[in-house]
């Protein structure tokens, strides 16, 4: 590992519009379980998390709730850091971004940003995606509207705003990715974020007068109406909560936790403006994929979000965060269900690791009344191979490689169940009692090391093995990882992982369907366009002699003169209720003639049993605006 002594791992601060999900818990475990590692090696070692507070999104989350955004923020947040500490989350300080020494510290950040000169008003006109508290370039959007991460449709806006000089970043941001090529892994996505940054960086919009949930800016700027851009505020958690705890000396960070949505934030815009604070850079930012359920996208609406509680209530902490780390390599998309987490279950933790630590039991307590000394005898060759597969472990834990860690670490115990059955002690126990003591010498210390080397990712497993073995999980014990225990008094305990027979959790209910429609002479939307339906005003209206139901209208389409329409609507609309209103009309009609009178175009209407409705503009519209 690097030669720092002192680790800083932060989680991203979560939003508050919504409660935690397994993406939320996925990042907090991991950065848990490298925390755990990085104290088990004897590093001074600070976890942050909490939550982001600010923003249009949980301003209009509230309001849909009838709540101050304040009373919305404090019973969410609430929410995350119960979660957290019920699953035993080590973090040492939970920040959020509505807490006064954190909105103080942005705003000293700003100024200094500012004096620096990297910050200058000037004016916003943008897409924005509240969603993702994010502006857009026209370029960028999708259908010239949707927002190209989340696919919802973005707003317009055009507002005062101050910037911060991005542009003048994307030459010492290039160098630096190139000078640290594990700044940003996995590597795939750091070749990504380089190619963003080597098509052009504009300049970024800070501040927002549009709304009010948010840090103001400082007041040396005299500008009350404007509030500071979300993601500046929130990026700058990650010191603020340091400077609160007077820790700075743990800044720079070692490990920046994000999933791959917001990869961009933290390796663009985060280096950028720790440049402009004059701050060191972060030594890494990790990027973890997306997790679906049932090879589906969760969605509120599907009602298939994964609730991190609802799985720790129905199999536990550990046989989550034994999945969660295990399934997918870092950097990778996951699925989950809940199939593939009993799997988990009986395979691995209950068949390999809970059934060789039950096979020490028993045949301790069967064959030496659970007390036994003596050599290694043969097996001192097994457990050098099992000391050199640890030998590579540490390598798999910064660089993100949990899944290969984990990997490992069951060769191990492959090792061990493999030994006792090739050694066959149920048979030897009379003739060869040595041997079978050397066998159980051998298992013993093998579970020990397990028992350490397993304890970040499932700590309570792993004091729960300590205990059966009689050993300490502490720095000193990884420390001292490769002695060798000659004698060991094993005391019994229930089985760790008992098999799961069926699903425990609630089903996700299957939502039917929606029916396919029958859709009768279909055409491309090209062959639509060939119609000119424009809007028009009605000027004149006039009956059709001899006709119950004719009009004759003039009707106003931006040309160089009125279009006449004769149009059967006279039974359903008075002559006032048609002079001066706005209609539909199809403009490209060939012309026909009614009751002898040309009829230059159609205008468009509904009718069903209870008479006729033209189709009107619901808002008036210049003449001669085509509809679509
Ligand atoms: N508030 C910002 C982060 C600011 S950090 C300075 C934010 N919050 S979030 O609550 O929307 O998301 C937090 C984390 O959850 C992100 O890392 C995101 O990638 C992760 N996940 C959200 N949904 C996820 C999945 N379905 N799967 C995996 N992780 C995903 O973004």
């Amino acid at each position: 590992m690097a030669s720092c002594k002192k680790i800083y791992i932060t989680t991203p601060i979560y939003y508050v519009n919504d409660v935690a999900h397994i993406g939320h818990a996925y990042t907090t475990i991991i950065a848990d379980a490298v925390a755990r590692f990085s104290k088990l090696m004897g590093y001074e070692t600070f976890l942050l998390t909490g939550t982001d507070e600010h923003g249009q999104k949980i301003e209009e989350s509230a309001k849909k709730r009838n709540r101050t955004p304040k009373e919305y923020a404090d019973e969410i947040s609430k929410t995350f850091k119960d979660l957290w500490d019920d699953f035993g989350i080590e973090y040492d300080h939970f920040i959020r971004t509505t807490d006064e020494y954190h909105k103080e510290g942005v705003k000293k950040a700003f100024e200094k940003m500012y004096e620096n000169g990297d910050i200058y008003k000037g004016s916003y006109k943008g897409n924005y995606c509240v969603s993702c508290e994010s502006f857009f370039t026209d370029t960028q959007l999708i259908d010239e509207i949707a927002c190209p991460d989340c696919g919802k449709e973005t707003k317009e806006i055009e507002e005062e705003s101050y910037f911060f000089r991005l542009s003048k970043y994307e030459k010492p941001l290039l160098d630096f990715y190139k000078e640290n090529p594990e700044f940003i892994l996995p590597t795939s996505k750091r070749n990504e974020v380089i190619a963003f940054v080597e098509n052009g960086l504009k300049d970024l919009s800070i501040s927002r007068t549009s709304f009010d949930w948010g840090v103001k800016l400082p007041d040396s700027l005299g500008e009350p109406d404007h509030v500071m851009y979300v993601w500046l505020d929130a990026l700058l958690n990650y010191v603020t909560a340091l400077e609160t705890e007077e820790r700075m000396d743990f800044w720079p960070a070692k490990l920046h936790i994000v999933g791959k949505d917001i990869l961009r934030f933290h390796a663009i815009y985060w280096p950028a403006f720790l440049m402009s604070l004059d701050l060191p850079l972060p030594h890494h930012i990790s990027a973890h994929g997306w997790w679906t359920r049932d090879g589906q996208k969760m969605s509120k609406s599907i009602g298939n979000v994964v609730k991190p509680r609802e799985v720790v209530d129905a199999y536990g902490i550990d046989s989550f965060r034994y999945f969660l780390l295990r399934e997918v390599p870092f950097g990778q998309d996951g699925d989950f269900s809940e199939k593939a987490l009993i799997n988990r279950i009986n395979g691995d933790l209950g068949n390999s690791l809970g059934n060789l630590l039950n096979r020490l039991i028993g045949m301790s307590d069967k064959y030496f009344g659970s007390e036994f000394e003596g050599e290694l005898g043969n097996f001192e060759e097994k457990l050098k191979e099992v000391d050199s597969k640890i030998g590579n472990l540490e390598n798999y834990i910064f660089k993100m490689q949990l899944h290969r860690y984990l990997e490992d670490i069951w060769e191990i115990l492959a090792i061990g169940n493999r030994a006792i059955q090739e050694s066959e002690p149920w048979a030897k126990i009379k003739t060869n009692p040595d041997e079978v003591r050397s066998l159980l010498i051998f298992i013993s210390n093998l579970l020990s090391r397990v028992a350490v080397l397993i304890s970040p990712i499932m700590p309570k497993s792993s004091i729960e093995m300590a205990k059966a073995l009689q050993l300490e999980i502490s720095p000193d014990a990884y420390k001292n990882i490769f002695e060798i225990r000659n004698s060991f008094k094993i005391v019994k305990i229930p089985a760790l992982f008992p098999r799961v027979d069926k699903p425990k959790m609630q089903k996700v209910e299957e939502k039917p369907k929606p029916k396919e429609l029958k859709l009768d002479g279909v055409i491309t939307i090209d062959k639509f366009f060939e119609t000119k339906i424009k809007i028009g005003e009605v000027l004149e209206v006039e009956a059709v002699p001899k006709s119950k139901k004719l009009y004759k209208l003039q009707v106003d389409l931006g040309e160089e003169r009125p279009r006449q329409i004769v149009a059967g609507i006279r039974e359903f609309y008075s002559e006032d209720e048609l002079t001066h209103s706005q209609v539909c009309v199809v403009a490209n009609l060939k012309p026909a003639k009614l009751m002898g009178l040309v009829s230059e175009g159609m205008v468009l209407a509904g009718k069903d049993e209870s008479g006729l409705s033209l189709i009107r503009p619901e808002k008036r519209k210049k003449v001669g605006t085509p509809v679509s």
